[in-house]
């Protein structure tokens, strides 16, 4: 791939050499562009040695050629990273005074962004319109910053995003070169458990870990799609690549966070396990076990179903669920299929403890919606596998779609 990647002033600028080494290591070609100020926090000479090219830093450095226009017909990705709240916010707002927003501006090619900065100014106001802006615009990506210590000595979210993270981004673009029918599609994947509260300590779960789901997102992403994973509470790393995760905690929050991105999305998996059940009522603060009791304890209600509600919105999307059964598996998967509107349903035995649950292994079933009566019958294979199986059986979904439109036509 042939990037151009603009660094703006952060101290993050680090990371972006190590960015460089490994990007050129993995044999892309780069080309760095610097703002005035990332050069009074790092100067431009590693950048120079390790990319093997010029820096841009002037756009009227040599006249005879027009960098800006050269650079980004030149480009396969334009990469910002270190991407500062100014860079940001400029480019979001059509400010082209310098090299670095003036190459921004005239990119039409994928652009990734990857911001760093200080947790007040990542959650400023006015910055989250801006950013939001790019993030609304189709060739734009956003690598959201992780939380953790940042340079100006507190903790908090606006780390610059990991570079092998903005690796996998930039190599994910390079995917679609497999004509895979998922490649530029949006697809949200669902994964992990959920947590119902009863009060601030104590909540009601399942085994779930996430992994099936993260498996599914790691496989999209490597088949060129667009991936967002909305993730109960897990203890594993999202894979690199993800064009957003969203974290929610209650099945409340992980319904919303689907419907949010349900009407933008082309496929919907649905592969985390939500408490069917939530309770009547949450304490605010940490109940005594006898006071719970003696207060006549709690009483549960069902959550909200978050299939059956997204799929009443469903308009091209392609719906897929799990079901993790341990009896009567078939007849269950089947009746869940019709009652939530899917076009796929994937059991998963969880009877056994070599598969489902917590475990790398799964064995599934594939129904597809018409085909009831041959469901397909797939052999233990790790969740990583089994998301390569999910996805081939989503793609002929998707080509048979795509026949069924053009007969119309
Ligand atoms: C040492 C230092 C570190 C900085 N780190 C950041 C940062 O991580 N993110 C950010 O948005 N601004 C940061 N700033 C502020 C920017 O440098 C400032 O907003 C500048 O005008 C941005 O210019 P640029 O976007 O053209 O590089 C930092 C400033 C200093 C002095």
């Amino acid at each position: 791939m042939k990037v151009l990647l603009c660094v703006s002033s952060s101290i993050a600028v680090y990371k972006s050499l190590d960015l460089v080494s490994k990007l050129k290591q993995a044999g892309h070609e780069i080309v760095v562009a610097m703002t005035a100020n990332a050069q009074k926090i790092a100067s431009k000479v590693p950048f120079k040695s390790l990319s093997r090219n010029e820096v841009v830093t002037d756009l009227f450095a040599d006249e005879a050629v027009i960098a800006h226009i050269a650079l980004t017909e030149w480009c396969d990705v334009l990469v910002a990273a270190p991407a500062s709240y100014n860079l940001i916010s400029k480019i979001a707002c059509g400010i082209a005074d310098d090299a670095v927003t003036t190459l921004a501006a005239a990119c039409a090619k994928p652009v990734i962004i990857a911001p760093a900065m200080n947790t007040r100014m990542y959650e400023n106001p006015i910055f989250i319109q801006n950013l939001d802006k790019l993030r609304k615009l189709k060739n734009y990506d956003i690598i959201e910053p992780a939380e953790g210590y940042l340079a100006c000595g507190v903790s908090g979210r606006g780390r610059m995003a990991p570079v092998e993270e903005i690796i996998g981004r930039i190599e994910a673009l390079a995917a679609p070169v497999k004509k895979s029918p998922l490649a530029g599609k949006n697809i949200v994947v669902t994964a992990g458990p959920t947590r119902e509260y009863i009060d601030t300590v104590r909540f009601l779960s399942n085994p779930s870990t996430g992994r099936m789901g993260y498996a599914l997102a790691e496989s999209a992403v490597k088949a060129g799609a667009r991936v967002t994973l909305i993730s109960g509470p897990v203890s594993i790393k999202p894979p690199a690549g993800i064009r957003e995760v969203i974290n929610v905690v209650t099945t409340k929050e992980m319904l919303e966070a689907v419907i949010d991105n349900f009407d933008a999305a082309d496929v919907l998996i649905s592969a985390a396990a939500p408490c069917d059940f939530t309770f009547n009522r949450k304490l605010t603060e940490k109940a005594a076990k006898m006071d719970i009791i003696n207060n006549g304890g709690f009483k549960l209600a069902a959550t909200e179903d978050i299939l059956k509600t997204a799929a009443k919105k469903k308009k091209k999307q392609i719906v897929v669920g799990f079901a993790a059964e341990d009896n009567n598996h078939l007849e269950n998967a089947v009746r869940k299929m019709k009652a939530k509107s899917m076009d796929m349903i994937v059991l998963n035995d969880v009877s056994t403890k070599e598969t489902g649950f917590a475990s790398d292994f799964n064995k599934i079933t594939i129904i597809k919606k018409g085909l009831e009566n041959s469901p397909a019958d797939y052999e233990k294979a790790s969740k990583l596998e089994c998301a390569g199986i999910i996805l081939s059986n989503i793609e002929a979904l998707m080509k048979k779609e795509k026949r069924k439109k053009s007969d119309v036509l």
